[in-house]
Parts: structure tokens; C-alpha cells; sequence
């Protein structure tokens, strides 16, 4: 049998791509994870009682790499150059600084990594960022797979349209003078990626996702003056027999109710036609917020507590599992210190674990590092 692989988590936040590794029964080590933000950091350590380095990726040299002795890079770096709110400014935002320096050191190291994963928002894929980093993993003699997915694809009632990239260097590399790969790249949008077979998965209720909340619990009540602003606006109004939620931002939990996430209706429950145009009507719905446990449940993180009954059926390597509640440990839960914004701002920042679970399992690794 082969060693672990050893991977480094880049951008690690509260660990999602870790999680993914987990659930997806990877024989690897996470030997090293990178993040800048003290709280996701405090959240990892929580977790898997392993401080990620505060060390600016932009600063790290080929030495700090290489004595890591990675075989695996996984990197979802920050998401503001390629959206609207960020401006779109691409690779000339600051905030695009460190992926670029991770491209740029690729090249320099005596022994690259073998598999490569990166994770963004959609328009990723259009940008010149992107562009950069496959015309090099191309140059260097990577497999490159591409594709657009949300998780409700894969069976889970949560939209979060993202981009995944899959690199595996081939054995004996040749490296190229000049790419020629962006010209016949296909962004695939459906799964498996070759024909037009789209799974079929049944998505379970979104009551399955929901906590049972003390009766008169105030917490994650949506604040009337929230709502009695908005005039015409339509928000995005859950139930329990739903089968869908829209994506969850970092902004949920704020003000900004139309575009960060769903609201739960608790009230009124006959009520199913909103008058967009009365307020006070949206407010006697009793809209809640999704709770943190709830999101991380529509994220596919390993949480105690819920069971959909599904068959837990032999399952092939190469084809993507009908979802099922991650059970492996660690379970991802937060330190009291950690306040219910801070938790809605990290969870908005991270990732569908089940989804890139499935595309390192049946995409990106070898079968024979995969447990089964
Ligand atoms: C999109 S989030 C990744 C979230 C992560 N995948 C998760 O599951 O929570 C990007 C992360 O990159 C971190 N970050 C941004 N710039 C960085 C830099 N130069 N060095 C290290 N971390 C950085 C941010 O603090 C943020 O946690």
C-alpha cells in the first residue's frame, strides 16, 4: 500500500477542503494549512487540533514548500477579484496576489505536486487568473478537468454555483514551451462530465436540514426593521417540505436580507403567496435565519444529529455517491468564543464539502489512495 498523501491546505478557513478529504476516505495528512484570519484559525484548531500557519501565502518561498514535501496542493483562495462586490478587477486585485505567487512558485520547485484542487466562485472561469494557472499546469504536463457545479447536482438542496478545477501530473512529465490547452478547454456543467447524462438525484426536504429551536427562541429571528425597509423586493422564503435554498454569502445574518441566503417562515404556515409590496405582511411570517448547524448541514459538513435515510449502498470509485450526511470525525463545531456572526461570515466563506468530496474520489485521485 502507498503512503498518505501529503497535502497543504491553502486559504484553509474553517477547513473545508480538509473535511472533503475526510469524507471522501482519502488516505491522506494535511500537513500544513495556511490562513490569515484569526478566527477561522481559532475554528480549525478547535477542530482539528492543528493550528493552520498565519503566514502570508504571498510571502512563502520555494523552500517553505519543499521542505513540506506536499504531493497535494488544496487551494480555494479568496473569491472578491472575480466578483461584482469585489469590483471583478481580477489579477490586478491585491486580494488575487497569493494564488498568483502559488502559480508562479509551481514551476520553481524540484518536485511539484502531483494532484492539484482549486475551488471559486463562477466567473473564475472566465478570468485571467484562471487562464494563467492552467496555461501553467499545462506547460508542466498536468491532466486538467474543469467544471461548474452546484450541490443541488449532487443531491443536496443547497444552490452554490462554484468552480472546481482537477489537476493530476502525469508519470514522466514533458514539460511544454507554450500552452495551447486554453483554446480546447470545455468547462464541464453537468456530471459524469463526458456525455449529457445529467444525474438524477433525489433531493431530500429541507425539514431533514432543520433544527428543532426552542419555542420562543429569539436568536435567529430575522429583526422586523429588516423587512418594513424593503418595498417590491422578493426574498427568498423557505419551508420545511422545500427543496432548495439559495447560497448562503458571508453577509448572511446582516442586513443585507434579498441576496446573502434563505429565511425559514415559522408562522402563518397556510400563507404560501408573499405580497411583495406589504411588509408588515413578511413580517407576521415569523422569518428566521438559517441557523449556523443548518448551513453547515446544507454544506455537507460532518455535524451530529441528522439522518436521512438513505441505503448506504456499495458505491463505486468513479461515480458519485448519492448524498448522505457525512458522519466522519472530526465533526465540525464551533468554540463558544466564536459569535453567531463570526460564524455566519466563515460558513458564507466556505464550500460544499460533499461536492468536492465526490470530484477528489472519482476525478482527481488514483484509486489506490482511496479507502474503500
Ligand atoms: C474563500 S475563503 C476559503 C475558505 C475555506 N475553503 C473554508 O472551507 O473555510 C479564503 C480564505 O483565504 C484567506 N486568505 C486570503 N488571503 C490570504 C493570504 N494572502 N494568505 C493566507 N490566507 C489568505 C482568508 O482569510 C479566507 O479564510
Amino acid at each position: 500500500m502507498t503512503d498518505p498523501v501529503r497535502c497543504i491546505e491553502f486559504f484553509c478557513g474553517i477547513g473545508g477542503l480538509h473535511y472533503a478529504l475526510n469524507i471522501a476516505k482519502i488516505r491522506a495528512n494535511v500537513v500544513e494549512a495556511f490562513d490569515v484570519n484569526e478566527i477561522a484559525n481559532k475554528v480549525y484548531l478547535h477542530n482539528f487540533k492543528k493550528n493552520p500557519s498565519k503566514k502570508t501565502i504571498d510571502r512563502l518561498t520555494e523552500k517553505d514548500i519543499e521542505k513540506l514535501d506536499a504531493g497535494c496542493w488544496l487551494v480555494s483562495p479568496p473569491c472578491q477579484p472575480y466578483t461584482r462586490g469585489g469590483k471583478m478587477q481580477d489579477i490586478e486585485d491585491p486580494r488575487a496576489k497569493a494564488l498568483v505567487h502559488l502559480i508562479d512558485l509551481l514551476p520553481k520547485l524540484s518536485t511539484p505536486p502531483k494532484y492539484i484542487f482549486v475551488e471559486n466562485v463562477k466567473n473564475f472561469e472566465i478570468s485571467q487568473s484562471r487562464e494563467k494557472l492552467v496555461r501553467q499546469l499545462d506547460i508542466m504536463d498536468y491532466e486538467i478537468n474543469e467544471c461548474l457545479l452546484t450541490p443541488e447536482q449532487l443531491g443536496v438542496p443547497n444552490h452554490r454555483m462554484r468552480y472546481y478545477l482537477t489537476a493530476r501530473r502525469r508519470s514522466n512529465p514533458v514539460t511544454k514551451e507554450v500552452s495551447d490547452y486554453t483554446e480546447k478547454s470545455i468547462i464541464h456543467t453537468s456530471w459524469p462530465f463526458s456525455g449529457s447524462n445529467e444525474m438524477q438525484n433525489d433531493v431530500p426536504e429541507l425539514g431533514l436540514f432543520f433544527e428543532t429551536l426552542p419555542r420562543g427562541e429569539e436568536k435567529y429571528q430575522v429583526p422586523a426593521k429588516y423587512i418594513l425597509k424593503l418595498h417590491g423586493f422578493r426574498l427568498d422564503i423557505v419551508r420545511s417540505t422545500d427543496r432548495i435554498t439559495s447560497c448562503v454569502t458571508k453577509a448572511y445574518g446582516s442586513h443585507h436580507i434579498m441576496t446573502s441566503g434563505s429565511l425559514v417562515q415559522t408562522k402563518q404556515m397556510d400563507i404560501t403567496e408573499y405580497d411583495w409590496n406589504d411588509p408588515p405582511s413578511l413580517v407576521a411570517l415569523g422569518l428566521r435565519f438559517l441557523t449556523p448547524t443548518e448551513i453547515s448541514r446544507l454544506h455537507a459538513f460532518p455535524v451530529p444529529g441528522y439522518q436521512l435515510r438513505v441505503p448506504n449502498a456499495p458505491y463505486s470509485k468513479k461515480e458519485p455517491r448519492p448524498f448522505s450526511p457525512p458522519t466522519c470525525m472530526p465533526h465540525l463545531d464551533f468554540p463558544d468564543s466564536v459569535t453567531l456572526n463570526q460564524r455566519y461570515k466563515l460558513l458564507g466563506n466556505s464550500l460544499n464539502c460533499w461536492v468536492v468530496a465526490e470530484l477528489l474520489r472519482c476525478v482527481l485521485f488514483e484509486e489506490d489512495v482511496i479507502m474503500s
